[in-house]
Order: structure tokens, then C-alpha cells, then sequence
């Protein structure tokens, strides 16, 4: 058949795409023109479920290249030699806003990435910062509403937002990142990407070290100052996927180095915090980064719908020597994205273009929604049988292990590794240059004059208390931008 026909999706070539069938010229339209109906169906289901969180995004395909040896920690074929390659897909996002929302919005930015490897795909889901605003999954749905919409206004609320962070001191770290300039960055290209969870990885001799991955952007870090962000998200609210785009099309393909850090199971009993919070970071003096690879984006998919709308990242695409860890953050995340995927894109995900495994897969789950046109064609669908020569191969082996503690309880979160202030004051005190401390002060200012109604004040001193408990100067100068007396309760309090 001529393959320039317009045809129906049955194939069947068709002339009226765009009058319908009626009675006379001036209608009525008669129910048997299908052709319409058909369009006015299609039309009408084009969208689906956006993502919970980080609904607004962009997505490239590129290639990741192993530059150093790392196979003494790792037994993941990707890391087995130098020069080793292969392709992978990033999709980078804003977290609280809509689909449609501003790319400059004040929020952490999503950096997952999906490396095709032999072992099977590695996702690693992380974010542009090192940490995180709580340590447990259960808290996650409640921060999420307060990054949300108040369910009587329908707006954004730095109340809630301020309330809950106030209340869950473990956020200020995070806080303090997103309340600088880090929080609006330049697009996508100039920020730097964290696994932020510690993971596992396992050698060939089954010993396994603690690690922490990051990808320094070889572009150099650049952000939009908070007036700068404001009046580009009226500009040009996709300033980022139009930066990303450009620069790829242009051939300007953008880099970044990826490192590890190590920290070994005798270091993690001594270290200072629980190794598995994520709200801390591991210090580079005490855990130096070990260059890994570089990771180059060079193509923009053909179809954003296809490959960046219907991809789907989860911390549990896991491959043999890169593991999990304890921490308790990455364990709810373990199951919450392939269960946002089976209702986001469906029970079939894994088989659409971007998420597809490019070497072997053997199972025996078969049909349900939209599986792909073979689904497996007539080989068993049950293990063990007598046909087919499918094994599990034993090298691919569970890493066993000892627990410290039998013992189980909902571990109060003020119990265990309450020491909220002592990175953030460090990284006001030390990481910052002038300009970034005066940014992050103003930038706080700025969102926290926004807090309004009956518990103002007792929102504003919490969350100053825990400035104070940082460093005295941070809580100093955010009180008086806010005109705020200092009790001192507050000061006795941050001691
Ligand atoms: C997306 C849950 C913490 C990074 C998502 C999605 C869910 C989710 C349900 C949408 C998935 C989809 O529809 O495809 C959670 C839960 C968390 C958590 C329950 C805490 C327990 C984190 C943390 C990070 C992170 C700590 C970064 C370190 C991301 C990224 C995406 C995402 C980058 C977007 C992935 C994409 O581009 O498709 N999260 N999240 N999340 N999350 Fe989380």
C-alpha cells in the first residue's frame, strides 16, 4: 500500500478527515461516522496520569563511559574495564510544580538516570543535591502536600511549607541548599547530580563497601539569582528544556564526571552520623571522591510523549555489584516507583522503547495491559518446566548478610541521630562565599515574609530556632530582615 495514504488506525485509507457526516449540509451529524468518533475518542484520552512529583521535565539520551578502574569494589560488568561503554537516558525535573509549571521554580532538581547495561538496566534516581529534607518514607506524602496546593485555595503556601520543615528539623540541611542559589539553577546543564542515598557495592568476592555517587557537571555550576528565576519563569517558563534542546541539537553536548565516594563497613561503625541518613553527606576529606566515568548527553528523543513522558526511573533497577542500602528513605523508595509506574504508564512499562532492556529478558510474567506485540510468543509461561533452557544463574546470587539488631520498633525519630545543625552550620560557615550566604539569607527572607495566619508567629520562631542552633549569624540576620525581636528563649534554646 502507498504509505503516504491517510488511513484510520486500522490501516483503512480514508478521504473525510475533516468534514462529517451529516444530513443535508447543515446537519445533524449522523452516529455512523466512526471516522469522527474515532478522532474525538483518541483526543480525549492523550493524557496520562502525570507524575506525583517531578511532573515537569526534560529528558536526552547519551552515552556513559567508564574512565577509571572501580571493578575492586564493584562486580557490575559495566565497571569491569576502562573504556567500557554504554548507552543511557536522563531525564532531569522541577519536583512540586504541574506539568506545565515554571523550569526556574525554587525546588531541588531531578537527575535520574538509566544506564542500558549487559547486567540489565541501573537506574539511578538521585537529585542536584546531596541530601535530602526528611529520612524516612513515611513522611514523604506529607512534605509532598506541603510543596502542593492548600486543598481549600488551591495555591502554594509557604505556610505549610515553613510549618512542616519547622517541625522536621531533619530538613534544614536541604533547606538550606534549596534557600540558596543552588535552589534555581541556571537550566539543566549547570548543576551537579547526587545519588544522595548511600548504596552497596559488592565485588567479585562478595565484599561490600558503602557508596555514595556524583556526577560534577563539566559545564560549571551556574544559577539564576532569585530575581533572575522569577522573571525568567515569566519569559520563558521552559527556559530549561529550551537550553537542554538547543544545546544538543547544536552538537554542544553536555558533560558530566561521575565519582563515588567509599566508605567500608569498619568505617561505617565508627563514623560520626548513621551512614544511611540522608540528610547528611559524607565529607570529601574523610571519604575523597574516586573518579568513575564520564556521562555525555547527545540526542534528543524523536518524541517527547513517547520517550521522556513514558519513562520510568526506579531506585529498584538495580544490577548485580550495585546494590541498596539500609537507609530507610531508599527502602520506601524501593517499592514506591514501580508502583507509581504500574499506575502512571502501566503493568507493561518495562517493555516501551526508553525502558526496555536492549539485551535479554527472561521471565515468566505474560500479558496484561498493552503487552508488546509478541508477549512471548508460545514459550512456557511457568518455572520450572521441561522446554525451555532458562536458569537462574547462581553468580547472581543475593549478597547475605548479618543484621546488628533483631530487634524491631518504629524507631522514634528524635531517638536516633538527632544531630540536625551541625552539617548545615558548616556549610553556611564554610562552604558559602559571602555573596552565597547573603543570597541564601535574603532568598529565605523573601519566602518566609509569606507566611501568614494564626500561627505565624510560632512557625517563624521554630524554624528561626533551628537557624540559631546552625549558626547564631544565619539566625541573626534572617530575625532582623524579618523584623523579629529576639527572645531570648530562642537564644538559650539554639545553644
Ligand atoms: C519521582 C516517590 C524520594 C528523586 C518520584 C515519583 C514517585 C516518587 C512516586 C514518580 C515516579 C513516576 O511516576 O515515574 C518518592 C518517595 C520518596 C522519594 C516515596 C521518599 C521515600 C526521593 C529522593 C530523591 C528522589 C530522596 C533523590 C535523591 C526523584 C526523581 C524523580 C522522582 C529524580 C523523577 C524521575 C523521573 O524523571 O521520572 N518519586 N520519592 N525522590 N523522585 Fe522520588
Amino acid at each position: 500500500m502507498d504509505s503516504k495514504k491517510l488511513t484510520l488506525s486500522n490501516g483503512t485509507p480514508y478521504f473525510e478527515h475533516q468534514d462529517s457526516q451529516t444530513v443535508g449540509p447543515r446537519g445533524p451529524v449522523l452516529l455512523q461516522d466512526f471516522i469522527l468518533q474515532e478522532n474525538l475518542a483518541h483526543f480525549v484520552r492523550e493524557r496520562i496520569p502525570e507524575r506525583i512529583v517531578h511532573a515537569k521535565g526534560s529528558g536526552a539520551y547519551g552515552k556513559f563511559t567508564v574512565t577509571h578502574d572501580i571493578s575492586q569494589y564493584t562486580s557490575a560488568k559495566l565497571f569491569s574495564q576502562i573504556g567500557n561503554s554504554c548507552k543511557m537516558f536522563a531525564r532531569f525535573s522541577t519536583v512540586g510544580g504541574e506539568k506545565g509549571s515554571a523550569d526556574t521554580a525554587r525546588d531541588p532538581r531531578g537527575f535520574a538516570l538509566k544506564f542500558y547495561t549487559e547486567d540489565g538496566n541501573w537506574d539511578l534516581v538521585g537529585n542536584n543535591t546531596p541530601v535530602f529534607f526528611i529520612k524516612d518514607a513515611k513522611k514523604f506524602p506529607d512534605f509532598i502536600h506541603t510543596q502542593k496546593r492548600v486543598p481549600k485555595t488551591n495555591l502554594k503556601s509557604a505556610t505549610m511549607m515553613w510549618d512542616f520543615w519547622s517541625l522536621n528539623p531533619e530538613s534544614l540541611h536541604q533547606v538550606l541548599i534549596l534557600m540558596s542559589d543552588r535552589g534555581t539553577p541556571y537550566g539543566y546543564r549547570h548543576m551537579h547530580g547526587f545519588g544522595s542515598h548511600t548504596f552497596s557495592m559488592i565485588n567479585e568476592k562478595n565484599e561490600r563497601v558503602w557508596v555514595k555517587f556524583h556526577l560534577k557537571t563539566k559545564q560549571g555550576i551556574k544559577n539564576f539569582t532569585h530575581a533572575e528565576a522569577i522573571k525568567m519563569a515569566g519569559e520563558n517558563p521552559d527556559f530549561a528544556q529550551e537550553d537542554l534542546c538547543n544545546a544538543i541539537e547544536n552538537g554542544d553536548f553536555p558533560k558530566w564526571t561521575m565519582y563515588i565516594q567509599v566508605m567500608t563497613e569498619e568505617q561505617a561503625k565508627d563514623f560520626r552520623w548513621n551512614p544511611f541518613d540522608v540528610t547528611k553527606v559524607w565529607f570529601h576529606e574523610d571519604f575523597p571522591l574516586i573518579e568513575v566515568g564520564e556521562m555525555e548527553l547527545n540526542e534528543i528523543p524523536v518524541n517527547y510523549f513517547a520517550h521522556v513522558e513514558q519513562s520510568t526511573f526506579s531506585p529498584s533497577n538495580l544490577i548485580k555489584g550495585i546494590s541498596f542500602s539500609p537507609d530507610k528513605m531508599l527502602q520506601g523508595r524501593l517499592f514506591s516507583y514501580p508502583d507509581a509506574h504500574r499506575y502512571r504508564v502501566g503493568v507493561n512499562s518495562h517493555q516501551l522503547e526508553v525502558n526496555r532492556c536492549p539485551f535479554a529478558v527472561n521471565n515468566y510474567q505474560r500479558d496484561g495491559f498493552m503487552a508488546d506485540a509478541s508477549n512471548y510468543q508460545d514459550k512456557p509461561n511457568y518455572f520450572p518446566n521441561s522446554f525451555d533452557t532458562i536458569i537462574p544463574d547462581p553468580a547472581y546470587k543475593n549478597y547475605s548478610y548479618e543484621l546488628d539488631s533483631a530487634h524491631v520498633e518504629n524507631f522514634n525519630r528524635n531517638e536516633n541521630d538527632d544531630d540536625h545543625y551541625t552539617q548545615p552550620g558548616l556549610l553556611y560557615s564554610k562552604s558559602m562565599s559571602s555573596e552565597d550566604r547573603e543570597n541564601l539569607i535574603n532568598n529565605i527572607v523573601e519566602s518566609m515574609k509569606n507566611i501568614d495566619g494564626a500561627k505565624k508567629s510560632e512557625i517563624i520562631n521554630r524554624q528561626l530556632c533551628h537557624f540559631f542552633r546552625a549558626n547564631i549569624e544565619l539566625g541573626m540576620k534572617v530575625a532582623s530582615k524579618l523584623h523579629v525581636s529576639i527572645d531570648i528563649n530562642m537564644m538559650n534554646h539554639a545553644k
